[in-house]
């Protein structure tokens, strides 16, 4: 019996979810998300998506960074689960499917199984991580880093957001400071379903993306500190101009980009540009910008940081500033497992469904389980040029269906793997 999944009921989920944190946004004309991480919006996200697990008869437990699993028995229960999952948290206007997809599309593989009374061979674990963005507090892929070790509880639970308020007592506020000790996890195997971001899959003409791992990432946080003073009554000679030196950087990263010595595939965006004062008739004496550097060769990525970090301690001698960096997040290319890949390639041959290997260019939660277990990734290409981390981010109801019905069947035939 091949079972497939409910479009309907993943769509009405999708929606729901959708609708908690919803904005209208007066740029695209439609409505957007925003649910920062461990902000009220996200508690509620939250808890709609555990009232729909314990519907669903799992057992859940919650671990000390607000990790959320959700576990359905299997035949065998001494054996280590098959693991899926993403986020719930959104960028400031993100849509209504990063993240969520991979979410309610675990939840919609588990209702099917429940529809069709169907056990498993292994446990099967959903779940959603923390601070997926890393936009509220710096660090992306925040939860699922520290649950497979890469960053330690008391340094995660320390990171403070602009409001001085920190991931530790934000989870206690929003009661997501859970029992379960970090780390004691090991699944069979990590798949995790997600839009695909870009605009690839979808001008290729391929109904699905089988993903081979994720390119490398950089973020820094730039604090630049020259003077502020009179906008016209200062001469040029006698500024300090942190603005300017923030502006030259940026223009700096766009002709690293196009000048292909980093490679083909380099991108940097400064994504905050935040001067202070920040008064129409004030030189801006300081600003603080992040830097947002991706590439899929950690080698270029390495050069590309100390091209930058050179150029920008010559600006500051030049530009009369002080500059400092602070590094917020850091993750290398990773390669994705190719026994999962080539299962989700099989089972997306078994829909009769086009599709191809893809590098993901944002980051992923399946990133950081691809350390602990064999791990990979299906795509599901977006309308309107993939465009994602906007409200226009459109993925059709065919397009999430067959996704999801490739995760379950992906699924299926992991959690059937021997010991
Ligand atoms: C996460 O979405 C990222 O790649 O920034
Ligand atoms: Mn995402
Ligand atoms: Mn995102």
């Amino acid at each position: 019996m091949r079972p497939t999944i409910n479009s309907h009921r993943l769509q009405d989920s999708l929606e729901e979810l959708g609708a908690i944190g919803a904005f209208d946004s007066e740029h695209e004309g439609i409505r957007g998300v925003c649910r920062l991480a461990l902000s009220d919006q996200d508690a509620t996200g939250r808890q709609l998506v555990m009232g729909w697990m314990k519907q669903a008869g799992l057992e859940i437990s919650v671990d000390q960074i607000g990790n959320v699993y959700a576990t359905r028995s299997g035949h065998d229960n001494t054996l280590a689960p098959v693991m899926t999952g993403s986020h719930v948290d959104s960028v400031p206007t993100g849509g209504r499917f990063d993240g969520t997809l991979g979410v309610l599309g675990a939840l919609e593989v588990i209702r099917t199984l429940n529809d069709h009374n169907l056990t498993t061979h292994r446990p099967l674990t959903i779940a959603f991580f923390t601070d997926e963005e890393g936009c509220r507090f710096g660090t992306d892929m925040l939860g699922s880093a520290v649950a497979t070790g890469r960053i330690p509880l008391e340094q995660a639970w320390g990171l403070k957001d602009a409001d001085g308020l920190c991931v530790r007592s934000e989870l206690e506020r929003i009661g997501f400071c859970g029992p379960e000790p970090v780390g004691s996890r090991k699944p069979h195997a990590f798949v995790e379903c997600h839009v695909e971001q870009g605009p690839v899959l979808l001008h290729e003409g391929f109904d699905l993306g089988v993903v081979t791992g994720v390119q490398g990432i950089s973020w820094q946080r730039l604090t630049m500190t020259g003077a502020p003073a009179h906008a016209g009554t200062t001469p040029t000679s006698f500024r300090r101009d942190a603005g300017l030196v923030a502006a030259k950087i940026n223009v700096r990263m766009r002709e690293m980009c196009l000048s292909g010595d980093y490679g083909p595939d380099m991108r940097a965006t400064m994504g905050v540009i935040d001067p202070k004062p920040g008064s129409v008739n004030v030189i801006p004496g300081r600003v603080v910008a992040t830097v947002d550097l991706r590439n899929p060769d950690d080698h270029a990525m390495k050069r590309a940081k100390t091209d930058l970090a050179s150029y920008w301690r010559a600006l500051a001698e030049s530009d009369s500033v002080t500059i400092e960096a602070e590094q917020t997040a850091r993750t290398p290319a990773v390669a994705f497992d190719a026994h999962v890949q080539d299962t989700i390639a099989a089972a997306a041959e078994s829909f009769g469904l086009r599709h191809r290997r893809i590098l993901a260019g944002a980051g992923h939660d399946a990133q950081e389980w691809s350390r602990i277990c064999p791990t990979a990734m299906v795509f599901v290409p977006g309308e309107n040029d993939g465009i994602s981390h906007n409200p226009l981010e459109f993925s059709t109801p065919q397009q999430c269906e067959r996704g999801v019905n490739v995760l379950l069947r992906t699924i299926l035939s992991l959690a059937d793997e021997p010991a």
